[in-house]
């Protein structure tokens, strides 16, 4: 068929991003649809439908990862899969992982307007539990397609995941589950590069070499809940104040000795809760980053020296888990060299660079030669839901996401590393 006629809708693609941050919008503009929850559900289920109307196949697989296959010349071949993620965080913006699988989806789209027959199949994903705010770890969906993780492990650590999967799962009935981790023989995403460097430079397209590695930890000090007006300094256990000690140790440490270095501090919980108790347990998240794994391990180390000295300074324990582990990755060249020809072909800026954030990409390049492709978002806003992309933007990723796309489906099967 003709390639001339290959080509993305640009109004299609737009209306599409708009009625998918519909679903779960926040009055300030952004998306709160976090994995598994009705929102989530809600988008699963448009999407399956707008698929089922052109005539793909839709199919989930234990994880509950969402899938949409388009047929190719070849039946037996290992399809080239495209896609991301639909969860959000709970102040998300309405890009991060929508415009990966809705601009996948629009490829899928626009071989069919053109009638072209691929050599391969592709399927379209949309992975579970990306984002890891209601449920950790976060790449779950990823991590099970890769058999870095295990669904019976999540269900079993927490009754809530279990049932939200398995509702989540029975709310597309006509979509047949398949057991995870079928093969591919590629895999591509598409993303908002979450920083700054793209729109700085004026560059519209990023070439993704590898991720950088992160690590989650959880930590929780136990002490002695008391009275907040009678209990004397002497015989506080508090919780809070190692907290409070440690975390200011880690922020004045670990980032100003290491610009490449990252340390965030989400999440904290007191229990009872009250403001006239010491409280008697305090739980905090760490989550690090660090492009250069042994650089990485060093963190871990020191932020558990850091609590624990916090713990043993204020009479608490200090229980301290690794909850996400994920190694720096690099992608394959063999892919990341697809998308620079793509981008030249198309006469497209673009230059290479590591991604901060983690995607599934970074898990499923551990079973097939895989790569990321950025777009800039505004002042590198992302995780707000102030998120921004330029439609000009959306549109020139989808657009080298189809090239790629079309390369990649013929016979050829990238090789890994
Ligand atoms: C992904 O959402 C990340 O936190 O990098
Ligand atoms: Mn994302
Ligand atoms: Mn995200």
């Amino acid at each position: 068929m003709s390639q001339e006629r290959l080509e993305v809708i640009a109004g299609r693609l737009l209306q599409s991003i708009s009625d998918f941050a519909a679903i779960g919008a926040t009055p300030a503009g952004g998306v709160n649809r976090q994995a598994l929850s009705i929102e989530d559900r809600t988008a699963r289920r448009l999407l399956a439908e707008r698929a089922l109307a052109r005539g793909f196949t839709v199919f989930q697989d234990d994880a509950a990862n969402l899938f949409i296959r388009r047929e190719g010349r070849d039946a037996t071949l290992a399809p080239l899969l495209i896609g991301s993620h639909l969860d959000s965080q709970p102040t998300g913006g309405r890009f991060d992982g929508a415009l990966g699988t809705l601009c996948a989806f629009e490829v899928l789209e626009a071989f069919s307007d053109a009638g072209v027959e691929t050599v391969r199949p592709i399927e379209i994903v949309a992975f579970t539990n990306e984002e890891g705010s209601r449920f950790s770890p976060g790449c779950m969906g990823s991590m099970a397609f890769c058999g870095a993780g295990r669904v019976e492990d999540w269900q079993a650590d927490d009754p809530v995941f279990a049932d939200e999967l398995k509702a989540t799962l029975q709310a597309l009935p006509e979509a047949e589950i398949r057991p995870t981790g079928h093969a591919i023989s590629a895999f591509i995403e598409l993303h908002i590069e979450q920083g700054p460097i793209l729109e700085r430079e004026n560059v519209p397209i990023g070439i993704v070499t590898g991720i950088q590695g992160t690590k989650w930890l959880e930590v929780t000090f136990s002490g002695e809940a008391a009275h907040a007006g009678t209990t004397p300094l002497a015989f506080r256990k508090d919780p809070m104040a190692a907290a409070a000690v440690a975390i200011a140790r880690m922020q004045e440490e670990i980032m100003p000795a290491d610009e490449e270095a990252r340390l965030t501090i989400g999440r904290i919980s007191t229990e009872p809760g009250s403001i006239n108790v010491i409280p008697g347990r305090v739980s905090f998240t760490i989550d690090i980053r660090h492009p250069d794994a042994a650089a990485l391990a060093a963190i871990e180390r020191r932020v558990k020296e850091q609590c624990h000295a916090a713990g043993r300074r204020w009479g608490c324990d200090a229980a301290i888990r690794l909850r996400v582990d994920m190694p720096p990755a690099r992608f394959a060249p063999s892919v990341t060299a697809v998308i620079a020809d793509t981008c030249r072909s198309l006469d497209i800026r673009s230059r290479t660079m590591v991604s901060g954030a983690f995607h599934d990409a970074l898990f499923v390049g551990r079973v097939a030669p895989s790569a990321m492709l950025f777009v800039p978002c505004r002042n590198g806003i992302s995780h707000n839901e102030a998120e921004f992309v330029s439609d000009e933007h959306i549109v020139t990723g989808a657009r080298v996401l189809l090239g790629v796309a079309q390369r990649l489906s013929q016979d050829q099967c990238p090789r890994s590393g």
